[in-house]
């Protein structure tokens, strides 16, 4: 075999460029042994590359195709493998699997993410993390698409292009990146009063985790568990972390930042790597249809949380991370979370930040893995028995087996496939839904600041003061004063020292309180007046 290079000596003076005892022989992607890898294919020793070279151009035409779509949002993620095992039954209010017997474990795959940085930013930007649960369960796959913060910062899913499109860079310059500090970002929230309860969580302390395996997750939504006999409780999901939760403070994040910009995804991989394996609890809050009316909120706002003294959080199982991928883009990149994945004995509530995500994410998988056979790739596949009738299409790897591709059909069990099972198949909870058809918001969600108040008051002082800080620094960043103070005018409903301190630190006349601003975007003048 020719090679112009000279062959580099590996330690100890053994070869390691040519193929023999336990080194793989190098082959093209269709298996074709490879002599030569390091020159292309020549008329001539300083000729032109022939088209006849197939080798060069597979491995060419791969390159150019490496990449694929960064998630629209939550693009920069780390993900690890684990084991979810019930530590108390769930079985008097849900018929899930999973949800059964004590002590079972099923396979767990975690993905934590940023929210608004592109795949290449920093890991300790002010941000919220998502905290995204895949559990492999015997009914299917069951996805827990969660975050770090317990509530959301709008109502309903058809905001959340506007709020992802504000957060994200501006579209003429594209930045700043990964931080919320703009004009653009400011002025949505400032326009959409619903969102101060959040705003509150991410300008604390919990928006810049000091790792990964110390944050809390949340399930925002109120969801269902449904029993066998029919019954319906409402649910919030938790999951606390064992290893406490812990921040930063701003100036150490902005140090880390520049330092180790990889510097969460190298704590899990190095933690999971020394065997101090992560561990969260998973918690849940239970009520029923009658307590939430006693709310004096609703439970379908995802802006609000419930209190933990109303409904306390029970305990009933362990999420523990213990080894890392194999492959970061095989599994950390393919793997594809829809909250629409849940099974037989969990259901959705009406909450229409949930009902428009259970739609959002199909969509967007099918985009940016680019087939609707995404549910093939291995991390996606579930773990158990699976048959249907969906086939073909790009890349498909699962055809039916068998005659039949349709159903009902008239083939015996061989050669007809699988059918439906009413007693063990997944069945939607049977609600009442009545009404006119309008594009309505209910007034039962009307209530932005009540939440935001009682997050901003329990924290201690110092924690205060780093909120106070927090959008002091944020709002330095914005260069409309209109937008600036109608952010005061709004920390004027929820705490007036705050709104006091945030007005001083930015040198603005402080609102008159009897006219603390609630303005919405109808309350808005036309947007020339803006400019
Ligand atoms: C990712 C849509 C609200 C948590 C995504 C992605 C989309 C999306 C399109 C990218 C998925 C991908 O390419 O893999 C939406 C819509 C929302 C919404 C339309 C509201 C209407 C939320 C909320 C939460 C959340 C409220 C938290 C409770 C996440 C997480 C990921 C994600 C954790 C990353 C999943 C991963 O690690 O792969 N979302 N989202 N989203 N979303 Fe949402």
């Amino acid at each position: 075999m020719s090679n112009s290079f000279a062959e580099p000596q590996a330690e100890g003076g053994e070869t390691h460029q040519f193929a023999g005892g336990d080194v793989a022989v190098l082959t093209t992607a269709h298996g074709i042994p490879v002599a030569d890898d390091q020159n292309s294919l020549k008329q001539g020793a300083r000729g032109p590359i022939l088209l006849e070279d197939s080798h060069f151009r597979e491995k060419m035409f791969h390159f150019d195709h490496e990449r694929i779509p960064e998630r629209v949002v939550h693009a920069r993620g780390y993900g690890a493998h684990g084991y979810f095992e019930l530590t108390e039954s769930l079985s008097d209010v849900t018929r899930a699997d999973v949800l059964q017997r004590v002590g079972e474990r099923v396979h767990a795959f975690v993905r934590f993410s940023t929210v608004a940085g592109s795949k290449g930013s920093a890991d300790l930007a002010r941000d919220v993390r998502g905290f995204a649960v895949k559990l492999y369960t015997q009914e299917g796959n069951w996805d827990i698409v969660g975050n770090n913060i317990p509530v959301f910062f709008i109502q309903d899913a058809i905001k959340f292009p506007d709020l992802i499109h504000a957060a994200k860079p501006e579209p003429d310059r594209d930045f700043p990146q990964a931080q919320t500090a703009h004009d653009n970002f400011w002025d949505f929230i400032s326009l959409t009063p619903e969102s101060f309860h959040m705003v509150m969580w991410t300008m604390s302390d919990r928006a810049i985790p000091r790792s990964l395996r110390m944050m809390e997750g949340f399930g925002v939504h109120t969801f269902r568990l449904v029993n066998a006999d029919g019954k319906s409780t409402f649910v919030k999901f938790h999951w606390k972390p064992k290893q406490g939760l812990q921040s930063v403070m701003w100036n150490e994040a902005v140090k880390i930042n520049g330092a180790d910009p990889d510097f969460h995804r190298r704590d899990l991989w190095d933690a999971i790597n020394a065997g101090d394996f992560p561990e969260w609890e998973l918690g849940v809050q239970l009520f029923d249809d009658a307590f939430a009316d006693s709310f004096d909120f609703d439970v379908l706002d995802a802006t609000k949380l419930i209190p933990e003294e109303l409904v306390p959080v029970c305990i009933v199982g362990r999420l523990v991370l213990d080894r890392v991928v194999d492959n970061f883009f095989a599994e950390t990149e393919q793997v594809a979370f829809m909250t629409q994945n849940v099974p037989p004995g969990i259901d959705f509530s009406n909450d229409p930040l949930l009902q428009g995500r259970n739609f959002s994410y199909l969509d967007t998988q099918i985009k940016r893995l680019g087939s609707t056979n995404f549910s093939h790739l291995p991390i996606n596949a579930p773990k158990c028995p699976m048959a249907h009738f969906q086939q073909d299409g790009h890349m498909a790897m699962r055809n039916p087996k068998g005659r039949a591709n349709y159903e009902p059909n008239s083939w015996g069990a061989a050669q007809g496939g699988p059918r439906e099972d009413p007693a063990r198949g997944f069945t939607s909870f049977a609600q009442d839904a009545d009404g006119p058809k309008q594009r309505v918001r209910s007034e039962s969600f009307a209530d932005y600041y009540s939440q935001a108040r009682q997050f901003f008051t329990s924290q201690t002082p110092i924690e205060q003061k780093h909120i106070g800080d927090a959008i002091v620094f944020e709002l330095s960043k914005v260069e409309r004063p209109d937008i600036r103070s109608r952010t005061v005018s709004h920390l004027l409903n929820i705490d007036a020292k705050l709104a006091q301190t945030v007005a001083d630190g930015l040198g603005l006349p402080l609102p008159d309180p009897a006219q603390a601003a609630r303005p919405t975007m109808m309350d808005l003048p036309p947007s020339d007046a803006l400019s």
